[in-house]
């Protein structure tokens, strides 16, 4: 293989930039060359194919900057729709124009479905990244337990339920143990929690802050090192009598309440409460929001302003309690070490399966418990159901105590390689020489883009 190409799709993460960095030093090292597709599956549809050459001589361009969160060569939700092979042939034959023989796709469960009629055309790999942390099996078998229920109401008539696991969890099974740009995610949520509870405390409020994650409660789950008093994921049914009688008690001791909630928790009926828009991205994600605002006025419903009267801490439940989004502030800027070294690795991982021969794999992150954590390769097809379909990844149950509403011991267990030394002394020297430089109030902000522009190239249009 002489020349390959990497894109990044979905959602940005902090730590996109690093994988590409870990792929460029690979394929340096091994002589390859490497072109970064523009936005995305995007670039697979333009005639144009916008892409830069990433290591020209073997040497990696400036731009290319591990530190930087987002992506350089910019993402989007575009999606390879596997029934217009058409399509899918006229991509497969620009590639080959470009020379290139085999495809980086940076993302997460969509890419890697989006991938998969990608993989039949040229050998393609996935290099994971993630805030979600989703991407990955809690054991093995996990996608057999998979069925197709009908569904007269949903798309296509059918939707997926999970059956329970028979399955014996272990750490050191689980496939892809964290994905590139989960830490740093957790990072930001833990620290907005932290924040906000000095609010809280000090008039004597209850704070509902929203993470992100979608249906996956692993950022909630790992909110708890900003210490909440509750934690709420979307893969526990709320109980909103449990919820309450929580909320008092811990109200009555400390005059306030943190709560963590994922964006997609669900009522007792399995509704998620965040209102779902109707409009979905390509890759058929729904858009959710407004979790936390509906568990506020559930609990104003449910506490009432003599509540909060009697106490004399406010005037009414709508005063008392207030929602916070961690928003897409938890997706941006500098990934954290933990999130840099290992998104490096599973890049340079990337492209040795390619020039192993890999086809339709996936560059993995594995813990092992005397041995610490170490990448690896894993076929994309075991990923997949009966059906062909790849599930996003969700919260092992057993890592959440749902009477406590927090880490379970074992959810404690899984979140400790993770966290412990995950923030570097850079990490934090870098936030001392950066944030208060003088020329930030000087100089305007000097845009990535900018830069990449000036070496996007075209291949020629086609007759
Ligand atoms: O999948 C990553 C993610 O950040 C989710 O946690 C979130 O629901 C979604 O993307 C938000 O997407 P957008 O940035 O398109 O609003």
């Amino acid at each position: 293989m002489k020349r390959i190409g990497i894109l990044t799709a979905g959602g940005d993460t902090p730590a996109m930039n690093a994988t590409i960095h870990g792929a460029v030093i690979r394929a340096n090292q091994l002589r390859i060359e490497i072109f970064g597709l523009i936005k995305g599956f995007n670039s697979l549809f333009n005639p144009r194919v916008p892409h830069v050459h990433l290591n020209p001589l073997y040497q990696e361009i400036p731009e290319i900057d591990p530190t930087k969160g987002g992506t350089m060569i910019g993402s989007s939700r575009d999606y390879v729709d596997p029934d217009k092979t058409h399509e899918l042939d006229i991509i497969a034959s620009r590639l080959l124009k470009l020379g290139i023989e085999g495809l980086i796709c940076v993302g997460g469960d969509g890419t890697l479905n989006g991938l998969q009629p990608l993989a039949e055309r040229l050998p393609t790999v996935l290099a994971p990244k993630t805030i979600d942390n989703d991407l990955g099996l809690n054991y093995p078998g996990e996608p057999d337990e998979w069925v197709r229920v009908n569904d007269p109401g949903a798309t296509g008539g059918f939707r997926y339920e999970k059956r329970d696991s028979h399955a014996v969890f272990d750490l050191n099974y689980i496939v892809n143990y964290a994905t590139p740009g989960y830490a740093t995610a957790v990072f930001v949520s833990a620290s907005g929690v932290e924040r906000i509870r000095t609010t809280a405390e000090s008039h004597r409020r209850i704070a509902i802050i929203e993470v992100m994650g979608r249906h996956s409660g692993y950022i909630a789950l790992g909110s708890a090192y900003g210490r909440p008093d509750i934690i709420l994921v979307p893969e526990h049914p709320i109980d909103m009598e449990q919820i309450v009688d929580r909320v008092k008690h811990i109200y009555d001791l400390q005059k306030n309440v943190v709560i963590v909630c994922g964006e997609g928790i669900v009522d007792e009926k399995g509704t998620e409460l965040g209102a779902e828009t109707k409009s979905s991205d390509p890759a058929g994600n729904v858009a959710l929001s407004g979790a936390a605002e509906a568990l506020r006025h559930k609990l104003i419903a449910m506490m009432g302003d003599r509540y909060f009267q009697l106490y004399r801490r406010g005037n009414s439940a709508r005063e008392a309690i207030f929602t916070r989004k961690v928003g897409h502030t938890q997706r941006g800027g500098r990934p954290i070490q933990f999130d840099r070294f290992y998104a490096a690795q599973l890049g340079a991982k990337a492209v040795e399966l390619l020039l192993e021969g890999r086809n339709n794999a996936v560059a993995t992150l594995q813990y092992n418990s005397e041995k610490g954590f170490a990448v690896d390769g894993f076929d994309a097809g075991r990923f997949r159901d009966r059906w062909g379909h790849i599930h996003a990844r969700r919260l092992y149950p057993l890592l959440y105590d749902p009477k406590l509403l927090k880490p379970s011991q074992r959810g404690i267990e899984y979140l400790l390689p993770i966290f412990t030394d995950a923030i570097g002394d850079n990490d934090l020297e870098h936030l001392r020489r950066t944030i208060f430089a003088a020329g930030n109030l000087v100089q305007p902000y000097h845009s990535i883009n900018t830069d990449v522009n000036k070496r996007i190239r075209y291949l020629k249009a086609e007759q």
